[in-house]
């Protein structure tokens, strides 16, 4: 049985201040801003009231795959899109039940074979990228290259070892020589790291084993959506191969602005993109891909279609026209998605964006008022907007104004649950 909206009514508010945010395989990979599973939960359930036929669900940013993972567990077909192939990676092992037999044989397999001896006669090839030295230790860049070579000699179950080679990226961050409280990549400090010695093979055993505990938890939810959710690489403001006219709902939390700026993605992601053998072009280039990564020269930008962003850009220009700028452009990108997003919904469709505002330069660009402005020439009109205290989400609560790590500037410590219907064009 598909898990009943009705099961979730609407929360007394929407903070969720004691919630477990590592449910099931919600515990799947760390990821930068993601949106808490009991948000994107009581959000679906919803809108589900709101439109009670509805069957699809679209996530064009979906991260981690926080919303399609809820959309599945409620019997929903969902498809979701993100730029970042390591959130496509992490999405996919997060939303795939696995057979309580190749979880078993697998983490049994892998825990014969990992062990410290079969390590210390290994002689194969230790992959190459740049930085690699700077990054990791020679004996960690050693157990990697075992370990990833093991994953995938072991592992002939396409979910099993989807699972695996997400719990060796992660692996690969938390034995890098990065600081790993930080999204963006900062080398710890010489005196830590020179006593840095992480064991390679324990970490990786304990990651699986606890990402095996959460698939068991979700297996029978996950089984509920009658097709297991897509998800696809593609650049939002494109929305290319997604079909037409064909969702009821939208849930997603965009960026907050530009990765440079604000959460650097790519830059959380290159390691274990490198690792994992993306091609380095594809590993080193995310954050430039991504909304708000290309500042447009002056002579194609048009002005926003938004006054809130003619108010704030004016506020911010007077101080650093640069930075005008990126914010503009940032929010040019999201008009083009919302441009892209109209045809693929259904007339009466819901719409939901789960943002925080910024701020720049002290002017606080209000993006829930953003959302709605640039919607309603698209199609939307807005139903409503909910508010809720953060009190646990990981993002950056204090941002560095200046991208000095340890400075830290404005905090958003608020998010706003914007929805909005599709009227048709
Ligand atoms: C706030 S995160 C989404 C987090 C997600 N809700 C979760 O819980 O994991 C925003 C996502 O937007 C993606 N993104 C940014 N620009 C994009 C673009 N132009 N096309 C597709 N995805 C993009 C980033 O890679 C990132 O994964």
């Amino acid at each position: 049985m598909a898990l009943m909206p009705s099961l979730y009514q609407d929360p007394p508010d929407w903070d969720f201040r004691d919630a477990d945010t590592k449910e099931g395989t919600h515990v799947v990979h760390s990821y930068p801003a993601m949106m808490i599973p009991q948000v994107a939960r009581h959000l679906i359930a919803r809108l589900r009231r709101l439109n009670p036929e509805s069957r699809t669900l679209l996530d064009p940013f979906c991260g981690a795959g926080t919303v399609l993972v809820e959309a599945a567990r409620q019997g929903l077909s969902a498809f979701g899109n993100d730029l970042n192939p390591l959130a496509l990676a992490i999405a996919a092992a997060r939303t795939t039940p696995i057979d309580e037999t190749v979880l078993a044989d697998g983490l049994d397999r892998l825990k014969r074979v990992l062990v410290p001896e079969a390590l210390s006669t290994w002689d194969g090839a230790i992959p190459t990228f740049r930085g690699r030295d700077f990054w990791f230790k020679r004996e960690v860049s050693r157990a990697l290259a075992w370990i990833r070579d093991e994953v995938r000699r072991q592992l002939t179950d396409p979910a099993m070892r989807q699972l695996a080679e997400v719990a060796f990226s992660e692996t690969v961050r938390l034995v890098s020589n990065t600081r790993n409280s930080e999204f963006k990549l900062y080398r710890m400090p010489d005196a830590k790291l020179a006593a840095f010695s992480p064991d390679v093979i324990r970490v990786f055993h304990r990651i699986l084993v606890r990402y095996a505990e959460g698939v068991r938890a979700f297996n029978p939810s996950l089984r509920q959506a009658a097709t297991p959710p897509a998800i696809v690489k593609g650049d939002s403001r494109l929305l290319a191969g997604i079909p037409d006219r064909h969702f009821d709902l939208m849930v997603t939390s965009p960026p907050y602005g530009d990765s440079r700026t604000t959460v650097a993605y790519g830059q959380f992601s290159r390691l274990s993109l490198e690792w994992l053998g993306y091609p380095a072009e594809e590993a080193r280039t995310v954050d430039r891909r991504l909304l708000g990564g290309r500042l447009q020269p002056h002579a194609e930008a048009k002005p926003v279609p938004s006054q809130a962003v003619l108010d704030g850009t004016a506020a911010i220009g007077s101080q650093d026209a640069r930075r005008a700028r990126e914010v503009e452009s940032f929010y040019r990108d999201l008009d083009a998605m919302m441009e892209s997003l109209a045809p693929k919904l259904r007339p009466g469709a819901l719409a939901a964006w789960v943002v925080a505002n910024r701020t720049v330069k002290q002017v606080v660009l209000p993006t829930n008022v953003i959302i709605a402005e640039l919607a309603t020439r698209h199609g939307f009109a807005l139903v409503e907007d909910l508010t809720r205290n953060i009190p646990s989400k990981r993002m950056p609560r204090a941002n560095s104004p200046t991208n000095v790590p340890g400075q830290k500037g404005a905090t958003m410590t608020e998010e706003h649950l914007v929805v909005l219907r599709y009227d048709g064009a």
